[in-house]
């Protein structure tokens, strides 16, 4: 059913992405009213798919996305997608926990979180360099058959670590989500030529607003400083001449520079699920309008 309606008007389906709702310092704080009302508006909308995590405002997110779902009785109509391995202390040190309780304890808060007791899809979020496999996928696959998640999948991994978690003789990995858009292409070559039969979620669809008409000083202005930070990470020259040449390869084409780079996600044969977060009604009308084949 969940399935049907994603599909009914879209080629991909769209998954509505919570970490903005949810991580100042990242972002500016967003009211609970207006994350009540985001989320609402998703859904009548047609999505039924969120997307949240631990770390996106310390629990922040995964609560108000319950709050949401409970108060409006919605557990059997949506699917929750949350994730593990990473999280903040309270002073903002970063926490990388893949140890089977780890994994475990990190599990019971977010049901706790979501006052639900399963997850549909539960994804390792930010990998270290070495992880114990094995073990891993043993402690995915042993709560899976106790039904506290449906399914599991991988978050940021790629090339060699990649490969070793999927040809694991314990892998009943399904999902692979990744930053992937018009302009960060790298899941091309160190994701896609791995993936068996894993579907592949694209989250990052414009590159954090980049790749839609604001005006960059806004883009810069309006978050809070991660944003600032990640395109800064990311080369801000670099992005700025880049989004020059797609906004000319747009004109020509008579088509805005967001449309370009949802078009983009919609032809490819990989991408199964797009992955949008944002804490205004009317961008989302944007997204969704730009991405109906036209
Ligand atoms: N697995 C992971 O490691 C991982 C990492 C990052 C993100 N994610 C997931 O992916 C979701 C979306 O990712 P994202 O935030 O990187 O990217 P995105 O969807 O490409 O961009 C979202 C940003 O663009 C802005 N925006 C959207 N439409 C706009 C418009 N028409 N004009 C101006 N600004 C516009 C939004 O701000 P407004 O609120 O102002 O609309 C928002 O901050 C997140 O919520 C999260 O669930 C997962």
């Amino acid at each position: 059913m969940i399935e049907k309606i994603h599909t009914l008007f879209f080629m991909k389906k769209i998954i509505f992405g919570t970490r903005q709702i949810g991580w100042p310092p990242s972002y500016k704080a967003c009211p609970l009213e207006k994350a009540a009302e985001i989320l609402s508006y998703s859904f009548q909308k047609g999505i039924r798919s969120f997307d949240s995590a631990p770390i996106y405002g310390n629990g922040k997110s995964e609560a108000i996305l319950w709050d949401f779902i409970s108060k409006n009785g919605l557990r059997d109509e949506v699917e929750i997608i949350t994730k593990f391995g990473f999280s903040l202390e309270k002073n903002g040190t970063s926490i990388f926990d893949f140890r089977p309780a780890g994994i475990q304890k990190q599990l019971e808060e977010s049901l706790s979180r979501l006052k639900t007791d399963y997850i549909d899809m539960y994804l390792l979020h930010i990998p270290q360099k070495t992880l114990n496999i094995g073990e891993i996928l043993g402690t995915l696959n042993t709560l899976k058959r106790e039904w506290k998640i449906l399914s599991y999948g991988l978050c940021n991994t790629y090339g060699k670590q990649l490969q070793e978690f999927l040809a694991h003789r314990e892998s009943h990995i399904e999902y692979i989500e990744d930053f992937y858009n018009i302009l960060e292409r790298k899941a091309e070559k160190l994701i896609f030529p791995y993936l068996q039969k894993q579907k592949f979620l694209a989250y990052g669809p414009l590159y954090r607003g980049f790749l839609t008409d604001i005006d960059i000083k806004i883009l810069l202005e309006k978050q809070e400083d991660g944003i600032k930070r990640l395109l800064k990470h990311d080369g801000l020259p670099w992005l700025l001449r880049q989004r020059k040449i797609l906004e000319e390869v747009a004109k020509r084409k008579n088509t805005s520079l967001e449309k370009l780079a949802l078009e983009f996600l919609e032809k490819s044969d990989t991408v199964e699920s797009i992955i949008f977060g944002t804490t205004n009604k009317e961008h989302l009308d944007i997204f969704l309008k730009n991405l109906k084949p036209s």
